[in-house]
């Protein structure tokens, strides 16, 4: 039966979070909209969101236990139990999932002998599943402590577990440099980041997502080296990383009814039709009853 009402903290401890709460509870115009912050800020006391946190979220907001605990429990970035100092999520969502996800969890999983939510004996990682972080262009990924490590296979997320075991120094693929989930969940409370460099670190888009940009605004996208069957290589620009298949497609050229005229004067092989979402596409000509038009195309 546990102790009610929850155990406080010790006097000190209690001091020197009710300074830092109070920094947090003055940026908005109503404390209650500090709730996410402090418990975040409890969470980079003792690694995990315990009852006494809960208390003490709920005394300096003016709320219930019962409230902030529903809070906490609601989302998912909140630990409910003690866990490791590296929080190792391997996006399994859809496109993550197909280029691999699912095979680096399952991979992990073994190597570290624990599943989901579990922790290895050492106290060092914590195996997730994680759902899409927006970083799709770079799949599949692999999160530690929310810091990026794109493009990942089975064999680079089990010697990046087994680096963190170690103790030894890795590095995100991009943004900044990593650092326990402690510290992580201080300066997701609101804290600055004081570590040399690391703000900087964070800015900019990854050398995928800048491609997708391009194509979003509609500029031309440069093709690569393209093999025909049975011909010599075709039109390169080899450092897009783009095919053939990227160009702006029309989504009637689906359509066997309203047959489009080609875009690029490109055709594509069996099986490689465009993916989705490769380009901006014209969504009106894919509808019969509402075919594109002058008027559509000036904002109809
Ligand atoms: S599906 Fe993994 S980042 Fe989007």
């Amino acid at each position: 039966m546990p102790q009610l009402p929850a155990p406080d903290y010790p006097a000190d401890v209690r001091a020197r979070l009710e300074a830092d709460a109070k920094e947090v509870i003055a940026r908005y115009p109503d404390s209650r909209s500090a709730l996410l912050p402090l418990l975040h800020l409890v969470q980079a006391e003792e690694g995990h969101v315990t009852r006494t946190g809960v208390r003490f979220c709920a005394e300096l907001l003016g709320l219930t236990t019962a409230e902030v605990t529903a809070v906490s429990t609601f989302y998912s970035m909140y630990r409910r139990k003690p866990s490791g100092d590296y929080q190792v999520g391997v996006c399994t969502n859809t496109l993550c999932a197909v280029m691999g996800g699912d095979a680096i969890y399952d991979a992990l999983k073994d190597h570290l002998d624990i599943g989901h939510g579990e922790t290895t004996g050492d106290g060092k990682v914590t195996l997730e599943h994680i759902e899409c972080n927006a970083a799709c262009d770079f799949a599949p990924v692999v999160m530690v402590n929310w810091e990026f490590f794109d493009n990942q296979t089975v064999e680079s997320a089990t010697q990046l577990v087994d680096d963190l075991r170690a103790g030894q120094q890795v590095a995100p693929t991009r943004g900044a440099p990593l650092c326990t989930y402690k510290e992580t969940a201080r300066i997701l409370a609101g804290f600055p980041d004081e570590r040399p460099g690391a703000v900087e670190a964070t800015g900019g888009a990854g050398h995928a997502s800048l491609i997708g940009l391009k194509l979003a605004k509609g500029e031309t996208a440069p093709g690569r080296v393209v093999t025909q069957r049975g011909g010599p290589p075709q039109d390169s620009a080899p450092e897009t990383g783009l095919s053939a298949n990227d160009a702006p497609q029309r989504t009637s050229a689906s359509d066997p009814e309203h047959p489009a005229e080609p875009v690029t004067g490109q055709r594509h092989e069996a099986g490689t039709a465009p993916r989705s979402g490769s380009a901006p596409q014209e969504t009106s000509a894919s509808d019969p009853a509402h075919p594109a038009g002058p008027a559509a195309e000036e904002g109809e």
